[in-house]
């Protein structure tokens, strides 16, 4: 056997092009330089004071152990009252599989429902960890492509088009990662009917629910029961290093999946389960929700900025913290761009390579995790570069 030789499917994984950037920005900030970082999908705030107490409190309390595999009994209760409360939903606790992140839910759905061989279907641009989920098992990623005119929603008319006897199911996020594009209700009752017709599985991705600034704020599990859904403590609550998510799974799927979890997690982080459970209380809810409006002022304020120094955002950003740009009319290539605007100045965002294939050239992901000013202060920087 050949040595140091890595599985073929490592080969298939791209690396993040914005780490290209990051670590450049970090290097700039090793040698005292003013970086404002545009190009994380990471909220700027912390777990709210509450939420992080009750995990402390877990410690000292040793409550330190493994959970059950499929997540605290309180937890998963905890989510299906706010399921109820807030969405107006009803989802048994018994079909909510805690994960160690939508992360892990991901990885659980990629196990739970495709065979190796088989592909999923997914709009291009989406979240790239998708289709690395996929390869993990064995399934191909198949990126439908959209256009920008339509704010990058796949058209659903077409979708028997890309189906085949290989074709799973359909991975859907809203809102979107990279675009903060919502999907509307209609949207989604459609992808259901005619991912139902069509045979397969639907997954909607919500891991930025509750950010939702325009349209509606609603859960594609109160279109059907059989339709998988993924969340996480990530955005909405802040907590991304808890590690802490969950999917969503119709009834027929809970021993599957209860069997996958116990075998690839044993059970999600347990102090990150005990603090969570703190999360639904309604002061934290209102401190979210503080949060979102200083989220959506932020939003309007680049949307105004971009306007001005006239780049073109392309799709609808309705939620999630990001504004996807043309900037094709000041480059040809966009992570060149990138690179050239966070050397020069010292502003860093992700090149579209990141999340598409088609045309991805043409795109930069903004993400507004930082305050007013420093986002004022970055559009006038790029307006600068652009002029200079
Ligand atoms: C659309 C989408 N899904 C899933 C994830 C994974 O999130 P986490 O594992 O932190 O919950 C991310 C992270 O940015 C995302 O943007």
């Amino acid at each position: 056997m050949e040595k140091h030789k890595l599985a073929t499917r490592v080969g298939e994984i791209a690396p993040f092009q914005v780490m290209v950037v990051l670590t450049k920005a970090k290097q700039l900030a090793a040698q005292g330089e003013d970086v404002i970082h545009l190009e994380v999908g990471e909220p700027d705030f912390v777990a709210v004071d509450a939420v992080a107490a009750a995990g402390v409190d877990a410690i000292q309390q040793g409550n330190t152990g493994y959970t059950a595999a499929t997540g605290l009994p309180e937890l998963k209760q905890a989510i299906s009252d706010d399921y109820q409360q807030r969405y107006d939903v009803h989802v048994s606790p018994e079909r909510i599989i805690v994960t160690p992140g939508a992360s892990g839910a991901l990885l659980l759905m990629a196990s739970l429902m495709a065979n190796a061989g088989e592909e999923v279907l997914m709009p291009d641009p989406c979240y790239p960890c998708n289709r690395h989920f996929l390869i993990q098992t064995g399934v191909k990623a198949k990126l439908v492509e959209t256009r920008s005119e339509d704010g990058f929603e796949m058209d659903l008319n077409t979708l028997s088009d890309h189906w085949n006897d290989n074709t799973s199911g359909l991975w859907l996020a809203s809102p979107s990662n990279p675009t903060g594009a919502v999907l509307s209700k209609a949207y989604l009752t459609q992808a259901w009917q005619e991912v139902q017709a069509l045979g397969g599985h639907l997954l909607v991705d919500e891991i930025y629910q509750g950010l939702v600034y325009e349209g509606d704020d609603f859960s594609a599990l109160s279109i059907a029961d059989d339709i998988f859904v993924i969340n996480s403590f990530s955005k909405y609550f802040a907590m991304t290093g808890w590690r802490l998510g969950w999917l969503v799974v119709p009834e027929w799927a809970i021993e599957g999946a209860t069997k996958l979890a116990q075998n690839l997690f044993i059970s999600a982080p347990t102090v990150s389960q005990y603090a969570a459970v703190r999360a639904f209380q309604p002061d934290v809810l209102a401190e979210c929700e503080a949060r979102r409006q200083i989220l959506n002022a932020r939003r309007l304020a680049l949307l105004a900025g971009l306007k001005r120094i006239g780049l073109p955002v392309v799709a609808p950003a309705q939620g999630a913290f990001y504004v996807y740009v043309d900037v094709s009319s000041v480059t040809k290539d966009a992570m060149a761009w990138c690179l050239d605007l966070l050397e020069t100045e010292k502003v860093a965002l992700t090149p579209g390579a990141d999340f598409g294939m088609k045309d991805a050239h043409k795109y930069v992901r903004f993400a507004y995790t930082c305050d007013e000013s420093r986002l004022e202060e970055a559009l006038a920087r790029i307006a600068r570069f652009i002029a200079a």
